[in-house]
C-alpha cells in the first residue's frame, strides 16, 4: 500500500522532519500537494505525530527520480542556484544517513537551497551537513547541518559492523574505508592487538569482528568519541574481546603486551613510536603506522621511519605501504604495515 501522512501546509514541515527522524518517509515517491494538504509518502503508519494528520492510500503518487550521480546532481542543482553549482566539488560522503560535503564560502550564502536540494533528491539523506574541516589533534570536525535533522547521530554499517557516530562531532573518513575492510582480513588470529588511537573503533573493530583476535585493546582521549568506542564494541556484540580504555596512549598504553598495533592518527606519529615499540610483546610485532606525505616519497618515508625504528634500538622491515587518501595538496595519508623483531 502506498501510504502518506495528509497535513495542512502550515504544519507540513514539523511533520515532515518529525517522519525523517523516525525514518518513515518513504524517499521513492515525492512530497506533493492536493486540495489545500501536503501529502507525505510514509512507508506505515505512524502511531502518532506532533500535529494533526490524516493517513490515506495515495491514488496516482509522484515518484522520485532515481538516484544521481554527483555530477548530474551539480547540473540539476544549476537550475536552482546558477553557475555558482560548478563550485561543488569532491562529492559526497555518506555516513549513516548523514550526507556530507565540502562547502566552499562563495556557497556558503546558498547554503540552504543545496542543503534542501540534496536532501530532496538523495534518497537515503536525513541529514545533509556543509563541512568546513577537521582540527588537527582530537580530530574534531568542524560542521554544519544545511539541512534536514539537526540531531545527526546515525549509524552506519559496513563490512559487516555497524557503527554509531554523530560525524558532525567526531571523525569517519569514507577516504579510509579501503583500510577499515583490510584490517578486517588481516591475519591476527589469536594475537593481542592494541589499537592507539581508535577514533569510534573504525579500524579496531572491523578487526576484532573478522580476523579472530585472542584480545584487542582500544585507547581512546576525547570523552565523547570514546563514548561512541564503548557503544560500538556493545552494538557489535564484541565485549567478549574487546575493551576500550580512556586516556592519551602515551600514558595508558600497557608495556609489552600486543603483538599487534594500530598507530590510525596522522600528524607527526614518530611522537607516539618510542611508546608503540615499548607497547609490543617480547618487543616483537607488527605496527600499522600511519603518517602524511608526499606522493612521490612513499618509499623515501618508509625508509627514514625504519631509521628512526632502528635508532630506538628495534630492528624492522616494511612488509606492505600504500597511499589511502589524498589528504591536502601535495599531501597524502599513507600506512605502513612494519614488522618489528
Ligand atoms: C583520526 S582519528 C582516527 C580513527 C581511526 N584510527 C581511523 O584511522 O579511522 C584519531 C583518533 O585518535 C584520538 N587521539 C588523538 N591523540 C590521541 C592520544 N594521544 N591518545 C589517544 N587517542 C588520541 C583522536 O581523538 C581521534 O579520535
Amino acid at each position: 500500500m502506498r501510504l502518506a501522512v495528509a497535513v495542512a501546509r502550515e504544519h507540513a514541515e514539523r511533520a515532515r522532519r518529525w517522519l525523517l527522524r523516525e525514518g518513515l518517509i518513504d524517499r521513492d515517491r515525492r512530497i506533493v500537494q492536493k486540495g489545500g494538504k501536503v501529502e507525505i509518502p510514509v512507508l506505515r503508519a505512524p502511531s502518532s505525530l506532533p500535529v494533526p494528520f490524516s493517513l490515506l492510500e495515495q491514488q496516482k503518487p509522484s515518484y522520485a527520480p532515481p538516484k544521481l550521480s554527483f555530477e548530474q546532481l551539480k547540473r540539476e542543482l544549476r537550475s536552482r542556484v546558477g553557475e555558482k553549482a560548478e563550485l561543488l566539488r569532491g562529492g559526497w560522503e555518506l555516513i549513516g544517513d548523514v550526507l556530507i560535503i565540502n562547502l566552499p564560502g562563495e556557497l556558503y550564502p546558498l547554503r540552504r537551497e543545496i542543503g534542501e536540494f540534496l536532501l530532496d533528491f538523495h534518497p537515503r539523506a536525513r541529514s545533509v551537513v556543509a563541512r568546513r574541516g577537521i582540527g588537527e589533534e582530537l580530530r574534531y570536525p568542524q560542521a554544519e547541518v544545511i539541512a534536514g535533522d539537526i540531531n545527526t547521530t546515525t549509524l552506519h554499517r559496513e563490512h559487516g559492523c555497524v557503527f554509531r557516530l554523530d560525524p558532525c562531532r567526531v571523525m569517519f573518513s569514507a577516504g579510509n574505508i579501503e583500510e577499515r575492510r583490510r584490517m578486517a582480513q588481516l591475519p591476527c588470529k589469536g594475537e593481542v592487538v592494541l589499537d592507539m588511537f581508535a577514533g569510534v573503533g573504525q579500524l579496531s573493530i572491523p578487526l576484532a569482528k573478522h580476523a579472530r583476535p585472542k584480545e584487542v585493546l582500544a585507547i581512546e582521549k576525547r570523552p565523547e568519541t570514546y563514548e561512541f568506542l564503548e557503544e560500538n564494541i556493545r552494538l557489535n556484540r564484541l565485549q567478549g574481546i574487546m575493551r576500550a580504555r580512556r586516556g592519551d596512549c602515551l600514558e595508558v598504553a600497557p608495556r609489552d603486551y600486543a603483538n599487534r598495533i594500530i598507530m590510525g592518527y596522522f600528524f607527526s606519529p614518530e611522537r607516539f613510536l618510542p611508546k608503540a615499540l615499548e607497547a609490543l610483546r617480547g618487543g616483537e610485532g607488527v605496527l600499522h603506522y600511519h603518517t602524511l606525505v608526499a606522493k612521490e616519497a612513499l618509499e623515501k618515508e618508509g625508509e627514514a621511519l625504519l631509521e628512526r625504528i632502528t635508532e630506538l634500538g628495534y630492528r624492522a622491515a616494511i612488509e606492505y605501504r600504500r597511499l589511502v587518501k589524498s589528504y591536502a595538496p601535495r599531501r597524502w595519508h599513507a600506512v605502513y604495515d612494519v614488522t618489528v623483531g
